[in-house]
């Protein structure tokens, strides 16, 4: 039996974290970095953090989550040393919210590789399947609030498909060759905290172009949360995805929207 293509890392030694903190600091001045090996949720723990009053801007990495946590209540699966599993946590007071975890999943997928697509509001698609998930808290009423943005991608074999996933998933390993997470996050890192400093300053509305360019419903057949079925035309400037239906023209600003199969 040869080697496992992604062995599980032992421990911390393989987490360049010298070059990943210099990196994180560059782009995020007085961002610290921390790499654990098991937590619950770095979302969850982001958020406990900040409500014990911790406001330091944070890049937490874990390396297993036992209850990692994905958006509209769903769980998050991810196998050690097969995914990468982070989160930010930063105070930000941008004009307008709409469109972030859009923004971030450009960054993402713009870092990662042309061909990877995003599924509105910020699922990270190839070819059809789900490479990786956003999920972005908020807390305080001020400003600035505290963002907690989560990103999690399947990096190595895909986690097995669970009967509650409703697209099967991928992962970077089948999309652009063998890579290990700590290369990934170095690589996603800085970009993705320099698209967070300046969705604070210009909002979604500059992305909306790029966006489209990995829009993977834009056209495409798709249904909406209370059944109607229409075709996507794309999402505007605050990142409000538009559908056309028999009934009209709709727009959705939140939520969920699903793929039909193509015919054939
Ligand atoms: C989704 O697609 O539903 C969003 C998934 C977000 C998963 C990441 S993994 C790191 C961070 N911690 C969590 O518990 N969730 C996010």
């Amino acid at each position: 039996m040869g080697a496992p293509a992604f062995p599980a890392p032992a421990d911390l030694r393989h987490w360049p974290l010298a070059e990943l903190q210099a990196a994180a600091a560059a782009a995020w001045p007085g961002m610290a970095l921390q790499v654990v090996d098991e937590i619950d949720s770095t979302n969850t723990e982001l958020m406990r953090r900040a409500r014990a009053g911790d406001e330091a801007p944070t890049v937490l990495v874990a390396e297993r989550q036992t209850a990692g946590r994905g958006r509209l209540g769903r769980q998050w699966h991810s196998e050690a040393g097969a995914s990468l599993t982070f989160s930010i946590g930063v105070p930000l007071q941008p004009a307008n919210w709409a469109g972030l975890s859009l923004a971030v999943g450009l960054s993402l997928a713009e870092s990662l590789h042309p061909t990877i697509g995003l599924k509105w509001p910020n699922d990270l698609w190839w070819r059809d399947r789900k490479l990786g998930g956003i999920l972005i808290e908020t807390l305080g009423t001020g400003a600035p609030r505290r963002a907690i943005v989560g990103v999690g991608i399947n990096v190595g074999a895909p986690p097995p498909s669970a009967p509650e996933l409703r697209t099967p998933a991928t992962s970077l390993h089948e999309a652009v060759g063998p890579v290990q997470a700590p290369d990934v996050l170095l690589q996603v890192l800085p970009p993705l905290l320099r698209a967070l400093a300046a969705f604070e300053q210009q909002g979604f509305a500059p992305l909306r172009e790029r966006f489209h360019t990995r829009d993977v419903l834009r056209g495409r057949a798709v249904q909406l949360a209370d059944g109607a079925q229409g075709s996507a035309l794309g999402v505007d400037g605050e990142g409000v995805l538009w559908v056309q239906t028999a009934a009209g023209v709709h727009s959705i600003a939140s939520g969920e929207v699903s793929v039909r199969p193509r015919a054939g």
